[in-house]
């Protein structure tokens, strides 16, 4: 059976450990000079609707790094459901490709190309969530905290396809996770209850940023308007400037915590320069990590043979401590 990762919660909790596992040590084989070709031969097909510097220069670039390649198809390239039906696409690029990655506006291409792909597809964001990006995300965490005990996340802005994605994680690793959002720009309801459900994290909405970054360990922003939304973009520079990451959110939030974003960002806008630059911004090894984690990513879901997944519970350390990353 063919796996997919559409979700963060398509993996396990014991499946997200193990992609941190695999991720740091195909990082160290890098830096080493010695990486593994874990997908020689392969090929990754990459579908855009939408543009991309990170997701198609990590994805590709981290393709050629495991011994294989990747294709840039644009939107001129595949109509997705216009030109042709996305269980068309589907089927014709996993008769040429081992993989598929899908970056689209309306989430329910991906779950169609997971539907009818024989071979494993990874969502490189839509509308609905970003889940390569949160993985990479937690996983800069767990490197620069050293643990992931006792975690929270303030994500302060639009409840958007990356807080989605934190949600998501939130069923799958323990933590306290504010959203904070300006009335009316909260994330869906049902992925909030959802994620309450599942019981594993302490969630809440706000909308007092002042109040709720107060002893954080990661404050996280975003884009004000997304990729779709530039019509907007007028309108909620106003509703959200009161949700700007700014030095003064940095120092209610205290000195422990690390400032992400998803990145690119815009600078004036969800963040000031003095933060993103600043000594507790952690963007460029969070962007960094979109790299080996989907990697590992990849590897973990083309290797799917008892022998195969052996060889790689083998290779490396067993536990996820940032001592063992090193
Ligand atoms: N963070 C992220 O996905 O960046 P790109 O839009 O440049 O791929
Ligand atoms: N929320 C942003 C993320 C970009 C990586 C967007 O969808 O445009």
């Amino acid at each position: 059976m063919k796996r997919d990762f559409l979700h963060i919660t398509d993996f396990t909790t014991d499946e997200i450990h193990e992609v941190f596992n695999l991720a740091s040590r195909l990082k160290t084989e890098l830096r080493n000079g010695n990486p593994t070709q874990y997908l020689k031969g392969k090929s990754l097909a990459m579908i855009f609707q939408k543009p991309s510097a990170r997701t198609r220069v990590s994805f590709e670039t981290g393709m050629y790094q495991l011994g294989g390649h990747a294709l840039y198809l644009s939107p001129a390239d595949i109509g997705m459901g216009k030109r042709e039906a996305t269980k068309d696409i589907a089927r014709v690029m996993s008769r040429y490709n081992d993989l598929i990655m899908a970056r689209v506006f309306d989430h329910q291409h991906v779950l169609d190309l997971g539907e009818y792909a024989t071979v494993p597809v990874i969502n490189g964001l839509t509308d609905y969530n970003h889940p390569c990006q949160v993985m990479a995300d937690i996983f800069t965490v767990l490197e620069h905290r050293g643990n992931l005990d006792d975690l929270k996340v303030v994500y302060v802005g639009d409840g958007n396809n990356v807080a989605h994605s934190w949600l998501n994680l939130a069923q799958r690793l323990p933590m306290e996770l504010v959203i904070v959002s300006p009335e009316g720009y909260e994330v869906e309801e049902e992925i909030l209850e959802t994620t309450k459900d599942a019981g594993l994290s302490n969630v809440s909405i706000s909308h007092e940023p002042m109040d709720a970054v107060v002893d954080a360990d990661v404050i996280y922003t975003d884009v004000w308007a997304s990729m779709g939304q530039e019509e907007e973009a007028a309108k909620r520079k106003k509703v959200f400037q009161p949700f700007q990451v700014n030095a003064e959110l940095m120092a209610a939030a205290g000195s422990q915590a690390y400032f992400m974003h998803c990145l690119p960002a815009h600078r004036g806008e969800e963040v000031t320069d003095e933060v993103i630059d600043g000594e507790q911004s952690i963007v460029f090894d969070e962007a960094e990590n979109r790299l080996h984690v989907q990697k590992a990513i990849m590897v973990m879901l083309t290797i799917t043979t008892a022998q195969d997944s052996n060889f790689l519970s083998l290779q490396g350390p067993s536990d996820n401590s940032a001592d063992a990353m090193r």
